[in-house]
């Protein structure tokens, strides 16, 4: 089953009981965000606020809240190494997107002659408390051209809404929309940008995914959807949107001209981040949407969340794609744990093939050009790194801190990590935990490192086969 759009994902996870409509009216600020907390803290299903406010489009939201959805999206048994398999596929077998006429396109349905994106139709919730504004995107696609190559990136970089025309764009320094922008920036022409919301769960996760360098997100999208992605040429720019979302917001980024200030947002590792000052905007000149459309959007924040859940798996295939482009031999899995806020902590499950193997694996993870994780564990093969039990035990048994614990001063941070204190923000001691067994350490003994307690693996294999039979219900 693949999905052409949103609205085919929800139908699907309606099938399965994996959505629930509110129809209740709720508060667009405050009392929504708090409903979604609760959701995500109870891994609950997706929603459909349908009364927001006194808004006419519902907002859709935790459609991607749980690997099992993730799974569902990609048509495939809810099981991580499942997961995992179709991203190495789609990073294997890219397919590029099929562009389709205007008139083919939903997303050009109905054109809104007077913008004012605080109004009618979208409810743009604020979504945290104490957020400088209502952000419009939040899981969705900003869509940019390098002018020089034409390469297309989709990338998911959050949008607070500054006035009724105008919204900002969270761009870091070293993200590729930004490296598009210094490209327009030397040509001194402003940046055509499109955003796109209310995405087909493949658009979702490659744009929320660090592709590398190069890659057009589209591709990759097709790739985990094993079809093209249907694009449409923009209104005003040459950028390709897609054809079936819910929404397309067309625009310009200045590139000598800023917003005073843009934030603060409530940010992915439970904390408040700090105001950006000043700030890139968008000014927003045209905007289409489907007939009847949904809006989408997503409460960010601590862990378990949405995002967590999309930026985890999206994040883990991303780095296991650099290790594997890297050449680095014998990566067997890789997780960016969900718990550490998708991207503080990188667990790497090796077989061990040469001395000095884990030092490289720590190397090439902390050099990860977009990626943060400052905390690196690699593991033998035995252990699943997704397992935080086995992870732990790992640790607990093969590691002797003075030997196996690498610490390097002045790593590349984000400024993000609130463990950070102010006037060090950007910079981060990085940790590589080598938890893999010290096999040269005993032969310098003349040992081997002591036999394990398990039972025979071929017996193992034989009661899981068997398991029903014990009375086991699963
Ligand atoms: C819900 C969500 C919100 C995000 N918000 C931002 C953001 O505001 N700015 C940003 O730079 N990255 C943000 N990210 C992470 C980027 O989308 C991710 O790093 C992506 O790889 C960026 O695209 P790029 O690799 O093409 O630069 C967010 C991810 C998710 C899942």
């Amino acid at each position: 089953m693949i999905y052409d759009d949103l609205r085919s994902f929800i139908a699907r996870l309606d099938e399965f009981r994996e959505l629930h409509r509110i129809t209740k009216r709720v508060e667009k600020d405050g009392e929504l965000s708090a409903i979604c907390r609760e959701n995500f803290d109870r891994a609950g299903p997706a929603l459909i606020f349908e009364a927001v406010g006194d808004y006419t489009t519902p907002l859709v939201t935790g459609v991607l809240g749980t690997n099992e959805r993730y799974a569902r999206a990609l048509d495939i048994e809810p099981s991580i190494p499942a997961i995992t398999e179709k991203w190495n596929q789609a990073y294997r077998h890219p397919i590029p997107p099929k562009v389709v006429a205007r008139k083919d396109a939903p997303c050009k349905e109905v054109e809104l002659t007077d913008i004012d994106l605080y109004g009618e139709p979208f409810p743009v919730p604020k979504w945290h408390p104490l957020d400088g504004g209502p952000e419009i995107g939040t899981l969705h696609a900003v869509i940019t051209l390098d002018p020089e190559s034409g390469w297309i990136n989709v990338g998911t970089y959050r949008n607070e809404i500054f006035n009724k025309d105008t919204i900002g764009c969270y761009v870091l320094p070293n993200r590729h929309d930004a490296l598009h922008f210094y490209k327009w920036r030397e040509r001194g022409e402003p940046m055509p940008v499109c955003v796109a919301l209310g995405l087909d769960p493949y658009i979702t996760l490659a744009s929320a995914s660090a592709v590398p360098l190069g890659i057009n997100e589209y591709d990759i999208a097709g790739g985990l959807k094993g079809a093209p992605i249907d694009v449409v040429k923009a209104d005003l720019s040459d950028l390709l949107v897609p054809a079936r979302a819910e929404i397309i917001l067309e625009g310009e980024m200045p590139i000598d001209d800023f917003w005073p200030i843009e934030g603060p947002f409530g940010e992915f590792p439970g904390i408040m981040g700090t105001v950006v000052k000043p700030s890139h905007y968008i000014k927003i000149k045209k905007i289409t949407h489907r007939r009847k459309p949904m809006f989408q959007g997503t409460l960010e924040g601590r862990p378990p969340s949405e995002s967590t859940t999309v930026r985890s798996l999206c994040r883990s295939a991303a780095m296991f794609e650099h290790l594997r482009r890297a050449g680095l031999p014998g990566i067997k899995d890789v997780s960016i744990t969900p718990m550490g806020c998708a991207g503080f902590h990188c667990v790497v499950s090796i077989k061990k093939i040469y001395h000095g193997q884990v030092r490289d694996i720590f190397g090439h993870v902390w050099g990860h050009p977009t990626l943060f994780a400052k905390h690196c564990i690699v593991v033998d093969e035995d252990i699943d790194p997704w397992n935080p039990l086995l992870v732990e035990w790992a640790i607990a048994t093969r590691v002797q801190a003075d030997r196996d614990v690498e610490i390097v001063k002045n790593g590349k941070s984000i400024r993000l990590d609130p463990s950070q204190v102010p006037s060090m923000r950007g910079w981060s001691a990085l940790m590589g935990i080598d938890a893999t067994i010290p096999h040269e350490w005993y032969e310098r003994d003349g040992e081997k490192f002591p036999a394990f307690t398990d039972p025979l693996p071929e017996e193992m294999e034989k009661v899981r086969k068997q398991w029903g039979s014990y009375g086991f219900e699963r």
